[in-house]
């Protein structure tokens, strides 16, 4: 691996690459090369073990640690209140579609569910709460092609609502919550994928905030999973154990063996972002990249900013070019600069820039000089 000065060369992203690229992938994505290089430095011998994390078991001492370390750490990142439970579940961002319907449903005699969709992600988590009781999409950002967070204003929850579920951020779009609903009663359930960690976000105001790791936190596969806990008392019967929010808690995330790997890397971040300052310091990093971006974006009448400027997110940056062959070659020559996973998301076409807690500010100034010059060229 190379050293993270190494890291910052531009080496294509391309098989054969001897440097790491700075990746906009949207996920799995960049992580921080302090923690991949500590990932690495400890990896055949854990802790003096002899062994590396991934060959001693999940009921060891050490490992029990690493994930009482992690749920504390990320307790205390959020400043999480004391009636939550911090959660590390199987199957990434996409289980907790089916998980939050059979946990929650039942909180109320109507099993009624509602939804806000604002793009491909949440319009999954729709389909997937289908089977466990009544969902309705109280808005929609679909007319508007999701290039904005549709207004709430004139949705009145009935009160025997199980729970609203919203997206904070929207991954293909480039859109984000930027003021969450009022919900009173009901349990408001936030997906944050691809965004956990990444802004300071008020954990009370929300019943469930799940989120996939593979975006700010380290591999997929896993989901961490924050519960207030007077919401684990309504699973449906036929609700997996594995699934259950009750029997994860009860078992401490160890009900059987969990991807410890996952956890093990996603403590490793945590620290990483602790030693930084924690969110805070993170979101003021994150606000300098997007704003960098979103400034190329808006000094120019080449490229097109895909989101509504009030709805924009500082992790998913999405624009277009005025054409798809214009789009392609910018794709292709950035890639050879060592700009690495710029093409956007299949329905939306254009660019996405994924620039996720992990991506450096000198690969966010890289690749506004490559637009610069291309525009130069090409505009
Ligand atoms: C907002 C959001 N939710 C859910 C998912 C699905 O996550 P997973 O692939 O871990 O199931 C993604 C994946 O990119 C996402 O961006």
């Amino acid at each position: 691996m190379p050293s993270p000065e190494a890291a910052k060369g531009n080496a294509g992203g391309r098989a054969g690459a001897t440097s790491r690229v700075f990746n906009f992938s949207p996920g799995p994505a960049m992580l921080p090369d302090e923690v991949m290089a500590r990932v690495q430095e400890e990896f055949l011998n854990y802790g003096g073990l002899g062994a590396s994390v991934i060959e001693i078991s999940h009921r060891s001492k050490d490992f029990v640690a690493i994930t009482e370390e992690a749920a504390a750490l990320f307790r205390e990142l959020v400043s999480l209140p004391e009636d939550y439970s911090v959660l590390f579940m199987h199957g990434g961002g996409r289980m907790q579609f089916a998980a939050v319907p059979l946990n929650l449903i039942a909180r109320t005699s109507a099993r009624k569910a509602a939804y806000v969709e604002t793009g491909v992600f949440s319009a999954t988590a729709i389909k997937d709460a289908g089977p466990y009781g009544k969902i309705e999409i109280v808005a929609s950002g679909r007319s508007d092609k999701f290039v904005r967070i549709p207004d709430l204003s004139g949705v009145n929850l009935a009160p025997d609502t199980s729970y609203l579920h919203i997206t904070t951020n929207n991954t293909a779009y480039g859109t984000r919550w930027n003021k969450f609903p009022e919900t009173r009663d009901v349990p408001l359930v936030g997906d944050a994928t691809s965004e956990i960690l990444s802004r300071v976000m008020d954990y009370s105001k929300f019943g469930v905030v799940y989120a996939g790791l593979q975006k700010n936190l380290g591999p997929s596969g896993t989901a961490i999973v924050a519960v207030r806990k007077d919401l684990m008392q309504y699973a449906l019967p036929e609700t997996p154990p594995l699934l259950n929010y009750a029997v994860v808690n009860k078992g401490q995330s160890l009900v059987n063996t969990p991807s410890t790997f996952n956890i093990y890397f996603s403590l490793q971040v945590m620290r990483w972002m602790k030693s930084l300052g924690g969110v805070r310091e993170v979101e003021r990093r994150n606000n300098e990249k997007a704003q960098l971006l979103y400034d190329r974006l808006d000094h120019s009448s080449y490229y097109r900013p895909l989101a509504d400027p009030a709805h924009r997110s500082t992790m998913n940056v999405t624009f277009d070019l005025p054409t798809p062959q214009a789009t392609e070659l910018f794709v292709k020559e950035a890639n050879q600069e060592g700009l690495y996973a710029l093409k956007g998301y299949r329905d939306v076409g254009g660019i996405r820039a994924s620039i996720y807690n992990g991506m450096p500010l000198a690969g966010v100034q890289a690749l506004v000089s490559f637009m610069r010059e291309f525009e130069r060229t090409h505009g």
